[in-house]
């Protein structure tokens, strides 16, 4: 939710700036900003509503010269996306400039103080209380008045600051919203995110709540609220400038659903012991003993991920045999849950920012629960917040989509069940025979893949459809749900996912002619439950396109289409049935000419409530 990126320098900032917004567009997009201050010391300043290329037309034929400046991708929470609510925002005097990544909470407290006292307002930002309050404290150094600033501040915030009257420099903070510093040589970098800066630096620092600091171009300091030094470990980033960029296809999402195969093997890589039917997680290693006392595992996430846990709830429980229970994040951090001694918290996160997820954890860790994540993105806040945790290493996700951090999600589960249930109950075979299986699933994706153009010719049949239902029981309900969201956030066609089990209790009676079914119905144990409902959907005359395994003939007599997946363990058929559904989606929205990678009202990463 909005990015930021900062430059100061011996080089020309604007291209840097305009660059990383770039790569930062993912995680807001209605409107955006930049602040270069030139050698004179004079601020050029461009707000634009719309996305980074409609920065770039209003920047057109500008020769902006300066070496430090600031930049802003918004996700408006506070007033529409206009120009004016666009940041950078200003003091009174034009000689402050904040761009804003968070909430402030008591803006309109704050707002209503300040405009006593003099200040003036032109926004309907909560955002532009920052630098009226960073004016009303500034006595000759930057730092001190937003330190002090901040300290009357309540809520979240990643901010980065220029003041003319204390220049050359980038003042900064972070509390619940991310950033980072990007450490080059004679030149520094601030960012929301590593994708920003990699074209630049490898450098990075990860900065905690209630750190805040200063880069110039040859330095950097972070301090806490209380002005105390605070020393900070830099870390060199493995993901790589082609990772963070679109390689030659349309999307990012496209990208990312053909990168699934690569994705999975990473997830997998040295961390099968095949002989022993053991899984290796060496970011467990320091909890191994609790986690052979566990009685439940609760886990915790949102969105995609959470559906992913919701298959992982399957998978452990029918091979680990530990009781799993699913909390969606946002009721879960607002819930007096019952937690027990040897309960264990697993949060799953992309990109280790979601604020429902991290507060959850949070809660949870308080009340002196093991906590565990499985995150992609290394050094994000859930992933330093978390005792213990894996890693996907599924490399950035930039398309808004989730798509290749839910297969990595989901790969990772059917490891931790194996890692789970040979501490408990699950005999060598059983872990042998999950483990080769997984194995092959990168070649099983590779051949959905390969067979994309199928997929491409039923976006073509159905892409006026208003309306789809989305059918899958056990393993696969989860993956009708995945369906459902992947085709509502980037097409904006109404679709409802659902345990093919409960459409008699209601949502047959949507079913006619017009509103088509996708039923995932591998040949699995309840493949047969999945046909009955089939023919009670043909009965109503509504269309079916069926998701099957391959050699499956008779499904070819009962749905209108079928999409075929190669046959594997039941348990690990989510990983290639939730394949075809997302080349579904991408190939419906491209052809009603939306943009999948950003898909409206969303953000990637959401960082606020
Ligand atoms: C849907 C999607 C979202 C995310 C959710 C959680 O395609 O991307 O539903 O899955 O916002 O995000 P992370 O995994 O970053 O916590």
């Amino acid at each position: 939710m909005c990015g930021i990126i900062g430059y100061i320098g011996k080089k020309e900032a604007l291209p840097i700036i305009v660059e990383g917004l770039k790569r930062l567009e993912y995680r807001g997009y209605d409107s955006a900003g930049i602040v270069i201050i030139d050698e004179t010391n004079t601020p050029y300043i461009v707000k634009t509503k719309g996305k980074i290329k409609d920065l770039e037309e209003k920047l057109n034929f500008k020769k902006i010269q300066g070496t430090f400046g600031v930049g802003h991708t918004r996700w408006a929470t506070h007033g529409e996306p206009s120009d004016a609510n666009a940041h950078p925002h200003f003091d009174c005097k034009k000689e402050i400039f904040v761009v804003h990544n968070g909430i402030i909470e008591n803006y309109s407290r704050l707002k209503e103080q300040l405009q006593k006292e003099g200040h003036r307002f032109i926004t309907e930002t909560d955002t532009e209380v920052l630098p009226h309050l960073i004016e009303k404290y500034f006595k000759g150094n930057l730092e001190e008045a937003v330190r002090l600033a901040l300290k009357k501040v309540i809520g979240a915030y990643a901010i980065a600051v220029i003041c003319l009257k204390d220049p050359e420099k980038i003042v900064f903070a972070r509390q619940s919203s991310p950033l980072i510093v990007g450490l080059g040589k004679g030149e520094n970098f601030i960012a929301s995110d590593v994708p920003a800066i990699l074209g630049y630096t490898k450098k990075v620092i990860y900065l905690d709540d209630g750190e805040m600091g200063v880069i110039t171009k040859d330095d950097f300091q972070i301090f806490n609220l209380d002005n105390q030094v605070v020393s900070k470990k830099s870390h060199y980033v493995q993901w790589s400038l082609s990772q963070a960029e679109k390689g030659g296809f349309d999307h990012f999402m496209l990208k990312e659903i053909m990168e699934e195969p690569g994705a999975i093997q990473n997830a997998i890589r040295g961390r099968i012991m095949l002989e022993e039917g053991m899984v290796k997680f060496g970011g467990l290693e320091n909890v191994i003993d609790k986690l052979k006392n566990i009685d439940r595992l609760i886990i915790t996430a949102m969105g995609t991920a959470l559906l992913a846990g919701r298959v992982g709830e399957y998978m452990i429980e029918e091979y680990a045999q530990i009781p799993v229970e699913i909390e969606n994040a946002s009721e879960f951090r607002y819930k007096k849950p019952m937690l027990r001694k040897n309960d264990v918290l697993l949060a799953i996160s992309q990109s280790g920012e979601t604020a429902d997820t991290l507060f959850a954890t949070k809660e949870v860790k308080r009340k002196g629960v093991l906590t565990l994540g499985v995150i992609n993105v290394v050094g994000s806040s859930i992933a330093r917040e978390v005792d213990a945790g894996v890693y996907n290493h599924a490399g950035p996700e930039i398309g808004v989509a989730a798509t290749k951090s839910f297969v990595s999600q989901l790969t990772i589960l059917a490891l931790l069940t194996v890692f789970l249930g040979r501490q408990k109950e699950m005999s060598l075979v059983m872990g042998r025979r999950i483990l080769e299986e997984l194995l092959k699933i990168p070649d099983f994706v590779k051949q959905i893949l390969a067979k994309r153009d199928k997929i491409k010719e039923l976006a073509e049949k159905y892409q006026n459809y208003q309306n789809f239902l989305f059918l899958g029981r056990k393993y696969n309900y989860p993956i009708a749900q995945e369906g459902a969201l992947k085709l509502k956030e980037i097409t904006y066609i109404h679709a409802e996912g659902y345990p093919a089990g409960e459409m008699k209790h209601g949502p047959i009676a949507m079913i006619d002619k017009n509103f088509p079914s996708v039923v995932i119905a591998p040949k699995d144990s309840v493949y047969e439950k999945m046909i009955s409902n089939i023919q009670e959907i043909k009965a109503r005359k509504g269309k079916i396109i069926a998701i099957t395994t391959e050699g499956n003939i008779e499904m070819g007599q009962l749905a209108d289409d079928v999409i075929y997946i190669p046959k594997t363990l039941e348990m690990l058929t989510p990983i290639l049935s939730v394949v075809p559904l997302q080349l579904f989606a991408y190939y419906i929205a491209v052809l009603k000419g939306l943009d999948p990678d950003k898909p409206r009202n969303l953000a990637k990463s959401v960082t606020v409530e």
